[in-house]
């Protein structure tokens, strides 16, 4: 055979992955095939594979009469919407697209390649694991690809598809990169399956009730996004990459804009009279954001806080709003974890954080104190305290307690507090300060009712209003609510060349 021969026929098996019945089984299933992923991940024709050629060093069980060019994983680069990523897809009609040592070897290779050259790796998982064949050679890979994770956080956008299996220990390399999406039904994740569960706690579960697309998109909020099949889960990805920079140097990309008519009148009727009746901020959000550029994160976790990517005069921007629809916008565990999380994102990429208040506090009771309130709400406040991006709050209606502190205020280093006439910006409420404070007189009142809405008026006239927080420039400005995007849009441009640095030092300790 000529050599020219021989370099087609190889590369034709290598396509082959593990053979037309493998495939045509992973296509019963509802999954796509590794190559057929990347189709529909890459600009048409931008795909270039790199290791194709690749075999796993294997001898024992047989192994090495078992021989598959690429060794379970197509890795390589392309382009989405032109810009440059690393790509890797887990093949899993090769040996279930377990992880050998090779086959680690080919992953880590882009994410080095990725560092170097400053743009996003996107990992599209599919395996039954570690190589059983192997044993402690795959083990020592996968701590490989831990350790690249955890090196090129927040140096280059890390994104995790789920596709199909992903247990054991290999969910903690989704698990350190930035995003995680899963596919409804044909995705799980978990760090022991149904069978150890049930052996060790008795529990009966299936796999999509124990780490399925619904419950980590819900319960545990290890996934950001979920969809219902695998292109559709591969549009949100090219969705959220055009909201993001290359690397931690670079701007998120923008689209052109011309100011134009900024007055939002909608604004104007979306807060309520009565300060204790819901709302939903997403209304607000959509009214001030550039037209269907909300591009919501972890929308099914902790809905008492809303997070999410949008644009602004076409630029990109982080949103953390207070959903008073949920909970009232409480503050709790969950709501922290997740804000906090996302903050540090946008901090680590350069992109502008857009707060929108109303919250009336933190959550009360033991099952938050034993669960740990203190630290986790503390991620929150010291994710806000550390982000040196422009930061600017919006106070739409309540400021309550610690919570006024903790969603960037001023205090806390954000550049721009503005408030709407409708702010109040207080301890607490004012029933609940008047039934404190004036707890005597009250008590000693004929009309003891009668008292206390006395005292929560004259609370409430001295507090419930931005005024005082303006008196002091805790505010910088109370705006209109029709106001609102125009004054974002011009106070963001003020902000665009902000340069602020935080003291030289290892590393911070966040409240983990
Ligand atoms: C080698 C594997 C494999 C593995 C699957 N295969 N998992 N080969 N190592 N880990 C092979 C099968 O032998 C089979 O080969 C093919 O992949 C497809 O597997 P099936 O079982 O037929 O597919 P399916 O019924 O869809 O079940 C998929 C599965 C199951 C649920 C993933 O294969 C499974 O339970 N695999 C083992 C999972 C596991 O325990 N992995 C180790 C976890 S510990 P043929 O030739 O028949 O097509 C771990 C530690 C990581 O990963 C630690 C990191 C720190």
């Amino acid at each position: 055979m000529d050599k020219r021969t021989l370099l087609v026929q190889m590369r034709e098996k290598s396509l082959e992955g593990g053979g037309q019945d493998r495939i045509q089984s992973q296509h019963k299933k509802g999954k796509l095939t590794a190559r057929e992923r990347l189709h529909f991940l890459l600009d048409e024709g931008s795909f270039q594979e790199i290791g194709a050629f690749v075999q796993h060093r294997s001898k024992d069980f047989g192994m090495e009469n078992q021989l598959i060019p690429g060794d379970g994983v197509v890795t390589g680069y392309g382009t989405i919407n032109g810009r440059l990523v690393y790509v890797f897809s887990q093949d899993f009609t090769v040996f279930g697209g377990s992880l050998s040592e090779t086959h680690a070897e080919k992953i880590c290779k882009v994410m080095d390649l990725a560092m170097k050259n400053g743009a996003p790796v996107i990992g599209l998982n599919d395996s039954g694991g570690a190589r059983i064949q192997e044993g402690v050679v795959s083990l020592g890979g996968y701590a490989d690809i831990f350790y690249k994770n955890t090196i090129a956080s927040g140096v280059v956008p890390q994104l995790s598809m789920i596709m199909g299996p992903c247990a054991g220990g290999a969910v903690y390399s989704p698990a350190i990169t930035d995003f995680i999406l899963m596919v409804e039904n044909t995705s799980y994740m978990f760090v022991t399956g149904p069978n150890v569960v049930k052996t060790v706690t008795h529990e009966e579960v299936s796999s999509e009730d124990l780490g399925g697309a619904s419950v980590h998109s819900s319960k545990s909020g290890v996934a950001h996004f979920t969809a219902a099949n695998e292109v559709e889960s591969i549009k949100q990805l090219r969705t959220l990459l055009s909201y993001i920079p290359q690397n931690c140097e670079e701007q998120a990309p923008s689209i052109p804009y011309e100011t134009a008519d900024e007055d939002r009148p909608k604004l104007s009727h979306i807060v309520p009279e009565n300060a204790n009746q819901p709302y939903d901020i997403r209304e607000v959000i959509e009214q001030v954001a550039d037209e269907d550029s909300f591009f919501e994160v972890h929308k099914n976790y902790a809905e008492n806080i809303v997070v999410g990517f949008a644009r602004l005069a076409g630029k990109s921007i982080g949103i953390i709003a207070n959903q008073p629809s949920f909970l009232a916008g409480v503050l709790d565990i969950n709501a922290s974890k997740k804000a906090a999380r996302f903050v540090r994102f946008c901090d680590a990429f350069n992109v502008p954080l857009l707060v929108f208040e109303d919250v009336p506090g933190f959550l009360p009771g033991t099952d938050q104190e034993w669960n740990g309130i203190i630290t986790n709400g503390a991620k929150l406040l010291y994710a806000f305290c550390e982000a040196t991006v422009p930061r600017i709050t919006v106070i739409t209606r309540k400021a309550y307690g610690g919570a006024y502190d903790v969603m960037n205020s001023k205090h806390i280093g954000a550049d721009m507090n503005f408030a709407w006439p409708t702010a109040e910006i207080a301890v607490m409420g004012a029933k609940g300060a008047a039934e404190i404070i004036f707890k005597k007189e009250i008590d000693a009142a004929a009309d003891k009712e009668a008292a206390l809405k006395a005292k929560e008026a004259e609370y409430a006239n001295l507090f419930a209003n931005p005024y005082r927080a303006a008196e002091r420039g805790f505010v910088d400005e109370v705006i209109l609510p029709e106001e609102t995007r125009y004054k974002l849009i011009k106070a963001f441009k003020m902000l665009e060349n902000k340069v602020d640095k935080l003291p030289r030092k290892k590393h911070g300790n966040i409240p983990l």
